[in-house]
């Protein structure tokens, strides 16, 4: 089978390293892919939120299924739009991806469905937003409505800085979210569904803020570990329980069922697991964190899903644990160069047990420079945490490019815990 894989990131490399080593799948193209997915893909220079140019590419090399990466081509309905054509699609419909499109959407379905989440409301008026975020008292949370790329969210006991971050986010019609702050360890949750069947992969744990010790706003993730000590087989058997089989239950009640990777952001609080948010795709970092620790065909499950037959799946995971660190433009997530040519990357990739997935690179001549906020992750196994965060970080020690930013402190935290991996 021909498989074509949408999307240019570190999730998508990491996908499509698995997909390129399923015995399922017999070639894989991407679009518009970059030059780590190079080495595992076909590239074609197609914008993957564009459905009349992703189905006319799907048919002009044949594929049999397509995976779609990021949110964006699901927003955009390119989902419905393939499956309307006939294609077997690993991604759900645009009102699917609402779950992950509206936080205020989201809301209402987990308030239904009786899902535990913070308590939060929707505001278009600036006084209200304030006078709620006065009742719930700091630290403030404050988000935007639509899809912002893991940066739309303020969290902050600065009330001058939340009122601010709601000014921000308001007016045009546009509302804000604003929510109880949730206390307790962070775990994603990343599960396959075919709109019926629920198969949870091993939790991942994502580093949301830019700097060492959680300091400074939030991005799209700075690295990620799994698995995660704080999250036991029997905290993820709840949240299946709990949070995802419901979630996939409320959406096919409503008539577009999520399909394909179903994430759960949660905070672990005193009171049991809770939502923070859910996304209708993998996990980046956390792909990148998981898919080297799966023993199991990739391509098989990504098959299974599309075609509504994961009922029986079983996934087996190795029992070591990955550290992912990435490495980042400085300056990121606010302005930030590119350009600058990336030195060391086949030294790193050479490492036992290291991965180098490319993210925001780009191929200039003979060299590959930074093209992007998040511009690499490094992915590292090993028997406990403390070895594969060695490893990780050596690896990245091996890379360099102007202006590199990355975090030093990934995966410290489940080495406090104790646990081997
Ligand atoms: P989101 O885009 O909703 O996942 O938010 C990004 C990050 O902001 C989360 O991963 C958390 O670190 C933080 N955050 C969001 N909502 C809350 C909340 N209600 N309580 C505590 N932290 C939150
Ligand atoms: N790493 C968080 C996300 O993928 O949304």
């Amino acid at each position: 089978m021909r498989a074509l894989l949408l999307g240019s990131g570190g999730r998508e490399s990491a996908l499509a390293w698995a997909l390129s080593r399923s015995s399922a799948i017999d070639e894989l193209v991407a679009a518009p892919g970059n030059p780590g997915i190079a080495e595992h893909a076909t590239l074609e220079q197609v914008d993957a939120s564009d459905a009349a140019a992703v189905i006319e590419l799907a048919r002009r090399v044949d594929a049999g299924l397509v995976v779609v990466g990021p949110e964006a081509p699901l927003v955009a309905g390119v989902g419905d739009a393939l499956r309307a054509d006939g294609l077997a699609v690993f991604g759900p419909d645009t009102e699917a991806a609402r779950i992950e499109g509206s936080k205020s959407h989201a809301k209402e379905l987990m308030v239904a469905a009786g899902i535990p989440t913070a308590a939060a409301q929707t505001f278009t008026e600036q006084a209200e937003a304030q006078a709620y975020m006065r009742q719930l008292g700091p630290p403030y949370v404050v988000k935007a409505d639509g899809l912002a790329a893991g940066k739309g969210v303020v969290v902050t006991s600065d009330w001058d800085e939340a009122a601010a971050a709601l000014g921000e986010r308001l007016g045009g019609g546009r509302s804000v979210v604003i929510e109880e702050f949730l206390d307790g360890e962070e775990v994603s949750l990343i599960a396959f569904t075919d709109g019926r069947t629920v198969v949870p992969c091993e939790p991942a744990q994502d580093y949301k803020r830019v700097y060492d010790g959680d300091a400074g706003p939030n991005t799209g993730g700075m690295g990620s570990y799994s698995p995660v000590p704080a999250c036991p087989p029997g905290v993820v058997d709840e949240i299946v329980e709990r949070v995802l089989q419901p979630m996939v239950e409320a959406t096919a009640a409503r008539g577009a069922p999520v399909t394909g990777a179903l994430y759960a952001g949660l905070a672990l609080t005193s009171e049991g697991p809770k939502v923070i948010e859910f996304n209708a795709r993998f996990g980046d970092p956390e792909t990148q964190a998981l898919l080297p620790r799966l023993d199991s065909d990739f391509g098989e499950v990504v098959i299974a899903t599309a075609s509504g037959d994961l009922a029986g799946v079983e996934l087996d995971w190795s029992p070591r644990a990955c550290v992912t660190v990435v490495l980042a433009s400085g300056g990121y997530p606010g302005p930030h160069e590119t350009g600058y040519e990336i030195h060391g990357l086949d030294k790193a990739a050479a490492l036992e047990d290291v991965l180098v997935l490319h993210a925001g690179t780009r191929r200039d001549g003979d060299s590959i420079v930074t093209a992007g906020g998040r511009v690499l992750g490094i992915s590292a196994l090993g028997d406990t945490f403390e070895a594969a965060r060695e490893r990780a970080y050596e690896a990245a020690s091996l890379v360099q490019f102007d202006n590199v930013h990355l975090r030093n402190d990934i995966a410290t935290r489940a080495i406090e815990r104790g646990d081997g991996g």
